[in-house]
């Protein structure tokens, strides 16, 4: 049993993965509404509030039953902000020493691109191994605040990148739009709430790179389109078109994931599509990418809504499958990596 820290961005989690079972239990400390009065993450309330949690978050889950069977520490290694994951890098050092267990450091994006796969593994734990080969090759979609990502995951559980973002990720359109909009943080779940009652074609928003063949997302062209859009309509007129604005922008987002997720379908076979990360909550997201997996003949599967965000399940269930990996990441004496790639 792995016992599994995160603390990469503003939340602060642990959990206890079991590989005969799945996840025994998990805990959350999200910090979403210290940083939403700045608009954004502010590192070091982030920071200060990681060291305020985790002694409380440990005081849990040393009461639950499964803490008795932990015979692994698993920690989030990066990418992310540094001071936050030397936090949850002592708390788990920490615990490992003081148990006399091995700690292993596990790349932040690999586990949210395992993710997907954990409800397989919880319907049928003795059987994972032959259930994930039937859904392999796999291609996987994150979407968050920090990252936008194609990648695949090949028949022998290899993971490649496929491409990623130039610029802004997908939750950081969004959460950006919304700031231009003056319409709260975090501004994805604030612009499809609002997105609801509007029209998705009543603004012409760009797609982002339209190149044909090219699976590189960017979404900077069309913040600035907003921007110039907003600056030209005067104030009531922007109140009173925030349903259509709203709608319009999440069409565009929703459009760039989607046509570049078809693109990389068309280049070969999958036998299953993945979505994970906080921008995988929007519905519409789901419904499209869902849609072009059906379209393709592969099955279609999202990380459970709490496994979204930041979570420790997601980081103790990759510990556990990609087992050689996060050795290799740990290497000897574990060691944070605030710019990890997948
Ligand atoms: O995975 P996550 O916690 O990101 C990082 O820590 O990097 O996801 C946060 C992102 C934010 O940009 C937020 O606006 C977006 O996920 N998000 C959504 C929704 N819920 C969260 N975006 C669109 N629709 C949602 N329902």
């Amino acid at each position: 049993m792995i016992l599994a820290f995160e603390s990469s961005c503003d939340e602060s989690a642990i959990a206890v993965f079991d590989p005969a079972s799945g996840v025994a239990c998990e805990w959350v400390h999200s910090q979403i509404s210290l940083h939403s009065e700045h608009g954004g993450v502010v590192p070091d309330i982030a920071t200060r509030e990681h060291l305020r949690h985790f002694g409380p978050l440990l005081r849990l889950a040393i009461k639950d039953p499964s803490w008795r069977g932990v015979s692994q520490v698993a920690v989030t290694r990066g990418p992310g902000l540094a001071a936050c994951l030397a936090v949850g890098a002592a708390a788990a050092k920490s615990v490992a020493r003081a148990l006399r267990l091995p700690v292993v450091g596990v790349n932040h994006l690999r586990a949210h691109a395992w993710s997907p796969f954990i409800p397989l593994h919880a319907e049928s734990p003795g059987a994972f191994q032959e259930r994930l080969r039937e859904l392999l090759p796999h291609l996987g979609l994150i979407v968050s605040g920090g990252n936008t990502i194609l990648f695949s995951i090949s028949e022998a559980g290899a993971l490649e990148q496929l491409s990623s973002t130039r610029d802004d990720a997908a939750g950081e359109a969004l959460d950006k739009g919304a700031k231009l909009l003056g319409i709260g943080y975090p501004g994805g779940p604030e612009i499809e709430r609002r997105a609801a009652g509007g029209r998705p074609d009543a603004f012409d928003f760009p797609r982002g790179i339209g190149r044909p063949g090219d699976l590189d997302f960017s979404f900077s062209g069309l913040k600035t389109s907003l921007r110039y859009r907003v600056q030209a309509m005067p104030e009531p007129q922007v109140r009173a078109s925030l349903a259509d604005l709203c709608a319009s922008y999440q069409a565009a987002v929703v459009d760039a994931l989607s046509s570049k997720t078809a693109a990389a379908l068309e280049r070969r076979p999958y036998r299953s599509v993945g979505l994970s990360g906080g921008v995988a909550n929007n519905r519409a997201l789901c419904g499209a990418i869902e849609a072009r997996a059906r379209n393709a003949g592969a099955r279609f599967m999202a990380a459970l809504p709490r496994h979204t965000g930041d979570n420790a399940a997601m980081i103790g269930f990759a510990a556990w499958i990609d087992a050689a990996d996060s050795a290799r990441f740990s290497g000897g004496a574990l060691q944070v990596d605030p710019g990890a790639y997948l």
